[in-house]
């Protein structure tokens, strides 16, 4: 069998939440905000906050030693690494390297970041599955892990309330068996809107200095109206084009897991599609936005829940700051509990 044959699937997944949770009533104290506003325009009641000194490759090392205790599986059996994080430990070494140190994970296995915001699980599955079809890698563990309240200016109210820290990992392995697995995606992006959402200082354009500090450069800045015009039109858009790609009706997909940012943003997509909200699990409630942690959190969490039943069809989608998107289509392969 020629190795392009190979399917790649979902085989264990786990998560690791920080302690901390920070509720609305807190936010209340430190911003002028309400629990009532948050939870009326976001879905959300409370997120949790990194532990000094807790970080995305900590996180992320947790997340993925679950998913390997759940395979029955070491460290020593992982090929390839990817974490999806925009708030790396360090600007460099990647969050990978380091968390392959934490892991024990092999010295011959490629490891890097992809920075994709959001978005950023989604492009990391889909630049795993493609690495791993050429045969050359047969099992990956791919991490979304984010510590957004390092760059969350708490000051700002239009901003500080939706974001939270945490982790995902799944562990992908290839198959010979046909339609399970990844099936379609589809991935984009749209630089030119990339002031939407971003974060101006700390890099090589606008490094540190006393000045940038002062007027917070180095803190996520959004235009909440303009992200919400876009993620509702290009994830329902996403969702339609992988469905075409794989002649599928979104009738015939059991759950779509989408990227956890607005539960207003959740409503409008499934109205788009026509789909009803009983398909579109979410915990934005408890974990707010988590960025590329929040897809193996929700997905997790579905299956945890007894949601995710094996051969189930699932569509998972993703948007952020890049601007980028993603989505994914996957026949759910029941893993190891
Ligand atoms: O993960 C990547 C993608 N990120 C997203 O998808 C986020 C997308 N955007 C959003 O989720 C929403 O736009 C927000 C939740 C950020 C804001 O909701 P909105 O309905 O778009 O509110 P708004 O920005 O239009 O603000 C409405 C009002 C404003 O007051 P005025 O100008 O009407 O007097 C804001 O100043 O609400 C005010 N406001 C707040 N009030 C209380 C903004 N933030 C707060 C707050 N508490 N935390």
């Amino acid at each position: 069998m020629s190795s392009a044959e190979l399917s790649v699937f979902i085989r264990a997944i786990g998560v690791h939440t920080p302690e901390r949770k920070l509720t609305n009533a807190e936010l209340s104290k430190m911003v002028d905000t309400s629990d009532e506003w948050i939870k009326t325009r976001s879905g959300i009641a409370e997120r949790r906050i990194a532990a000094p000194g807790e970080n995305p490759s900590d996180m992320g090392a947790k997340a993925a030693a679950k998913a390997l205790e759940r395979a029955g599986l070491t460290p020593a059996d992982v090929d390839l690494l990817i974490v999806a994080t925009m708030t790396p430990d360090v600007p460099f070494p990647s969050t990978a390297c380091l968390l392959q140190a934490k892991l024990g994970l092999r010295r011959d296995i490629p490891c890097f970041d992809v920075s994709a915001a959001c978005s950023g699980f989604v492009y990391a599955l889909q630049v795993a599955k493609d690495m791993m079809r050429s045969g050359a890698y047969r099992r990956t563990l791919v991490i979304g892990s984010e510590k957004l309240s390092s760059v969350v200016d708490w000051s700002d109210r239009t901003t500080c309330v939706l974001f939270g820290d945490g982790a995902g990992a799944v562990l992908l392995e290839t198959t010979p068996e046909k339609n399970v697995g990844l099936l379609g995606n589809l991935l984009g992006a749209d630089g030119n809107n990339s002031e939407l959402l971003h974060c101006i200082g700390g890099g090589s354009a606008a490094p540190a200095t006393t000045d940038s500090l002062r007027d917070g450069k180095h803190f996520l800045r959004m235009n909440g109206k303009e992200v919400f015009r876009h993620a509702v039109r290009v994830m329902a858009e996403s969702c339609e084009r992988v469905l075409a790609q794989c002649d599928v009706k979104s009738e015939q997909v059991a759950w779509f897991i989408p990227h956890q940012a607005n539960s207003r943003i959740l409503e409008a997509v499934a109205s788009q599609l026509n789909v009803g909200m009983d398909r579109f699990p979410s915990n934005l409630e408890r974990y707010g936005n988590t960025s590329a942690a929040s897809i193996p959190l929700a997905l997790e969490e579905a299956w945890t829940d007894g949601k995710l039943k094996h051969g189930d069809l699932v569509l998972i989608v993703a948007f952020g700051a890049g601007l980028t998107w993603g989505a994914t289509l996957l026949r759910w392969h029941e893993p190891p509990r």
